[in-house]
């Protein structure tokens, strides 16, 4: 099985992103063919600052790999490495509905957190469709908050194939009900776009920091608490070990949960979860050319796929004279 997946370079990585998109991918390592890479191109569409794009794109980089993504058992690349996408998001384009595009949640709740309304937000989704259609995926593990985008690609496949005859492989999303949206320190969904995150690989002073600044209600300890509506319990789920997370929600449900006391031993399990990965982090940082030389590897592979598709969709719609 082809599995592809790509994640922005737009800010730091947070633990939304490692349980949505991060964690699926490592763990289909061993499942069949898979693809990974750092969409800058698509990063471009909210981020105008060149310095931050560039670190980031290798932080973002360095962040996989930690975690444990290894470049042995995938591609792994940066989008812009292999510039055949656009061509594809450019053909896509003329066979994409406007309606399509007008639909998308993404688009419109970004307007409206004041991000400008450029075309390259609005087209996001046919680049996004480029990514996958381009390499035949087969499964896209995405977070929740990425359906619809992967309904459009499909939408996008589908049309073309109608139009010009069987090219495209049909992607499924692959999205983990457990964790669909992991919820930001404001409750909203965590997004680098919100300002709402918990890093990956924060110090351990602003780990605590935005850990304290999670949002809770003001019930009083003893009294008894909805764990399931209580931002603090749902993040905590997601780290802390079972037996604890038990003992935990008797404490919201017979009262006793002291959310200071809850926030201070959540950035203990995190500095604890994430630090292997942190002292593998430091090693990558230190010698980028390891790092450089893994994706200029990648996007070499990633280019010969590209380039086939790319043949035969030229050949398809008549490009070819
Ligand atoms: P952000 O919203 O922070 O900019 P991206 O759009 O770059 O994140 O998302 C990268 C991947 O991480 C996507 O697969 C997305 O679905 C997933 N993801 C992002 N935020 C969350 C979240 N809060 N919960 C679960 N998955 C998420
Ligand atoms: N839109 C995705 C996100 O914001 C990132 C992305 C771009 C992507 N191209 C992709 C995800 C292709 C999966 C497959 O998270």
């Amino acid at each position: 099985m082809r599995i592809l997946s790509g994640i922005q370079p737009s800010g730091k990585l947070h633990v939304g992103n490692y349980f949505g998109m991060m964690k699926p991918m490592i763990n289909n390592m061993d499942r069949g063919e898979l693809y990974a890479f750092i969409v800058n191109f698509h990063a471009l569409t909210t981020v105008n600052d060149s310095k931050s794009l560039s670190a980031d794109t290798l932080e973002a980089a360095a962040d996989f790999v930690a975690l444990g993504l290894d470049p042995e058992k995938c591609i792994f690349w940066v989008q812009s490495d292999v510039p055949e996408v656009t061509e594809l998001a450019w053909i896509l384009s003329t066979v994409t509905p406007m309606g399509l595009l007008e639909r998308c949640h993404s688009y419109k709740d970004k307007v409206a957190k004041g991000i400008a309304a450029c075309h390259g937000l609005f087209a996001y989704p046919v680049l996004m469709a480029a990514d996958i259609l381009l390499y035949q995926a087969e499964l896209v593990p995405v977070g929740k908050d990425q359906k619809q985008h992967l309904e459009v690609a499909r939408d996008i496949a589908i049309k073309f194939n109608n139009t010009f005859g069987d090219t495209f492989v049909l992607p499924e999303p692959g999205i983990d009900d457990n964790v669909a949206t992991v919820p930001g320190l404001d409750g909203q969904k965590m997004s680098k776009s919100y300002g709402n995150t918990i890093g990956i690989f924060l110090d351990e002073k602003t780990l605590k920091k935005s850990v304290m600044a999670i949002v809770t209600d003001s019930t009083p300890v003893d009294e008894p608490k909805d764990p399931e509506k209580c931002n603090l319990y749902n993040i905590l789920q997601l780290f802390a070990p079972e037996e604890r997370m038990r003992e935990i929600h008797e404490l919201y449900v017979n009262g006793g949960a002291a959310y200071g006391y809850l926030k201070l031993e959540l950035v203990d399990i995190l500095w604890e979860y994430f630090r292997k990965a942190r002292e593998t982090r430091k090693k990558l940082v230190a010698d980028k050319s390891y790092l450089k030389n893994v994706l200029a590897q990648g996007a070499e592979k990633a280019r010969k796929k590209a380039i086939t598709t790319l043949e035969l969709v030229r050949e398809r719609v008549g490009l070819k004279y």
